[in-house]
């Protein structure tokens, strides 16, 4: 039997589900019941039947997969695929921010731990951060823990009034406009997307700014025929299987997530059959960290 007819075998057995994040490697998409951006796994994750979770991503969604499915086992295939970013906060900078402004509202990028969600008001992701902080009845935005992010979000929300982190993506923050500029004029046709993760040279270039799959949805409708994509690289594959006619190209300092390509079909064969790597979240945590993931589900829906 081959290991991917092995891992479905044992899926069953045990009555799991594979949830893939666009980052993740080619082989592991492929055999991913759902495969997504972090909004579209969160959501999907509130409804499913099998009783386990396999979370092919990084601790931050495995984590959030058991905060709102408390009753569900859910199996990461590397404990130590972790984001950086996730852990770029701190709680007694929250408490201090919020004592200095009556109308505030801490706004948590899902990419942090549930000890910071637990702190804040209402989680957002890339997909649905704009939305969220303009629906928000608070003058003032205390967003973490990405700057990058957040000074995306301030500059499409005008009307607020924000406070910045200095958290970042490190896989992101590699991308320089220097370089951009490079492919731009090797290519000129091509159109710049970029994640909003990146940094504030390189989406001012952007033709289109968004979350990952607002990129894939953008090339895929768009008529131009070449992109250059400023984004985890993960996202070619899904980018190229949907849009086999149209070309790609990447900043030659290639942005890799080296936590993402932790997810392997081994990691993956090894936890099914083990139950090993389940995630913990204690109950007085969940509770807490639960209302402002909630609350993103609610307001973006
Ligand atoms: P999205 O999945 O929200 O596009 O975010 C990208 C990311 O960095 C996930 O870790
Ligand atoms: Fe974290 Fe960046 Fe990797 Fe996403 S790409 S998991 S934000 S380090």
């Amino acid at each position: 039997m081959t290991i991917v007819e092995e891992i479905k075998k044992l899926k069953e057995e045990k009555d799991a589900v594979i949830l893939a994040h666009y980052y993740v490697r080619p082989e592991v998409q492929e055999i991913a019941d759902y495969i997504g951006d972090s909004f579209y796994l969160s959501k999907v994750a509130t409804k499913l039947k099998e009783q386990t979770i396999v979370f092919c991503g990084v601790s931050f969604m495995g984590e959030s997969a058991k905060i709102l499915n408390p009753e569900k086992t859910v199996l990461m295939p590397d404990m130590n695929a972790d984001c950086p970013m996730a852990h770029m906060a701190e709680i007694e900078t929250i408490k201090k921010v919020r004592s200095e402004y009556d109308d505030l509202a801490v706004v948590c990028y899902i990419n942090s731990t549930a000890a910071l969600k637990e702190y804040s008001d209402v989680c957002v992701t890339s997909a649905n951060a704009v939305k969220i902080v303009k629906e928000l009845p608070q003058k003032n935005i205390f967003f973490i823990p990405d700057r990058n992010l957040a000074h995306y979000v301030a500059s499409q929300v005008p009307e607020k009034n924000f406070v910045y982190n200095n958290g970042f993506c490190p896989t992101h923050e590699r991308i320089e406009a220097e370089d951009v500029a490079n492919v731009k004029a090797q290519h000129p046709d091509a159109q710049i997307v970029a994640h909003g993760e990146c940094q504030e040279s390189i989406l001012l270039m952007a033709d289109y700014v968004g979350s990952t799959s607002g990129i894939i949805n953008y090339v895929t409708e768009s008529d131009c025929q070449e992109f250059i994509v400023c984004t985890e690289e993960g996202v070619g594959y899904k980018l190229k299987t949907q849009n086999p006619d149209k070309t790609f190209y990447y900043p030659d300092r290639l942005p890799v997530c080296p936590n993402m390509k932790k997810n392997t079909l081994e990691k993956i064969l090894h936890v099914l059959k083990t139950g090993e790597n389940e995630v913990h979240v204690s109950d007085a945590l969940r509770e807490n960290s639960k209302k402002p993931l909630e609350k993103m589900l609610e307001l973006a829906a």
